[in-house]
């Protein structure tokens, strides 16, 4: 029976490192964070953490978890983690990553007789808070079996799909559909505002039928009153759309609506909304319908709160 005793590292308190590791800090885990930017990851003490200065630091612990940007950077700080004699049990990655990467590492980490799970995730900061992160994993079935407690205390489960980089394709589709239905949600609104529809009152009945969802609620709050604080960053979500061409190209699966969706989020970073949320799509669709939008300063609910 798999229990929650295991020493735990933390690479990477951004904005879902940080929420990640304090949900496992909440529920009692030992658990050490290195963050590059160790101010980032000091709040995490008031949860129990331990905050080290190095990442070599983290080498000694049972189960390290990694949550960064890019590949190249997992690469980097994994590669700086193992550089040391003490070496973890298992490696649990959970950056949004290729497969040719992920099996780059496995290959890395096999060496080094380490377990390797591969395991993204599904949800921004604000899902975490609100305990709905999911995760995709794959690898050994004894990992996932081993991690397993540890993924459920940090949000409502995780689905395991088999061996390998199978997780990688699946957090992969995700995100393309991710970057698919803002930018439809996106046209919509526009076309219904210009029609005469305020946004909020077109939302709430989109959220209400069948073809509202978890993600058409928590966007809703920025739809309408243009609030573009950051939870995903374009480029991020075009490193995803990215990935999910590179895939469709390697398995001979033609992804139009994903090609498309691609070279929007390309224009939005060429226009420099690049430190803004990906919702900001709505700007652009304005702009390319000679609509002038403003907040609508209505209190609208995100579904998660
Ligand atoms: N945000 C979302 O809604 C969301 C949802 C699901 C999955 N994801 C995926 O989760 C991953 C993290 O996303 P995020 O939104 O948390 O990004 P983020 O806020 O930009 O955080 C990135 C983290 O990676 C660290 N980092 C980046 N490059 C590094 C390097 N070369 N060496 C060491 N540390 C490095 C950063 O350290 P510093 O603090 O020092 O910069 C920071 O801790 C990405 O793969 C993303 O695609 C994001």
């Amino acid at each position: 029976m798999p229990t929650k005793k295991q020493t735990i590292g933390w690479i990477g308190a951004g904005r879902m490192g940080y929420e990640m590791a304090g949900r496992l800090a909440k529920d009692g885990a030992d658990i050490l964070v290195w963050n590059r930017t160790r101010d980032k990851a000091t709040p995490l003490e008031k949860y129990g953490a331990k905050v080290a200065d190095q990442i070599a630091e983290l080498a000694a612990r049972d189960i390290v978890f990694c949550m960064v940007a890019t590949y190249k950077d997992v690469k980097e700080v994994l590669t700086k983690l193992l550089s040391g004699k003490p070496k973890p049990k298992m490696v649990i990655e959970c950056s949004s990553i290729s497969l040719e990467g992920s099996a780059e590492l496995r290959e890395m980490l096999n060496k080094h007789g380490i377990q390797y799970l591969a395991a993204p995730v599904s949800g921004n900061a604000k899902v975490i808070k609100a305990g709905r992160l999911t995760f995709v994993c794959s690898g050994p079935k004894k990992a996932y079996e081993e991690a397993k407690p540890y993924l459920d205390a940090m949000g409502t489960g995780s689905s395991y799909v088999g061996e390998g980089e199978l997780a990688r394709i699946v957090k992969i589709c995700h995100n393309v559909f991710l970057g698919v239905v803002i930018q439809s949600l996106c046209e919509i609104t526009v076309l219904a505002q210009k029609a005469g529809v305020p946004r909020h009152a077109f939302l709430d009945f989109m959220n209400k039928s069948v073809m509202g969802s978890t993600f058409s609620k928590y966007k809703t709050p920025a739809l309408v009153n243009l609030d573009f604080k950051v939870t995903f960053t374009p480029q991020l979500l075009r490193k995803d759309l990215d990935l999910g061409l590179d895939a469709g190209r390697h398995f001979e699966v033609p992804m139009p609506l994903a090609s498309a969706t691609r070279d929007l989020i390309q224009s939005m970073i060429g226009q420099g909304w690049t430190e803004q949320d990906f919702a900001t799509l709505i700007l652009q669709q304005a702009e390319a319908s000679g609509l002038k939008l403003k907040p609508e300063n209505v209190e609208v609910g995100d579904g998660l709160s």
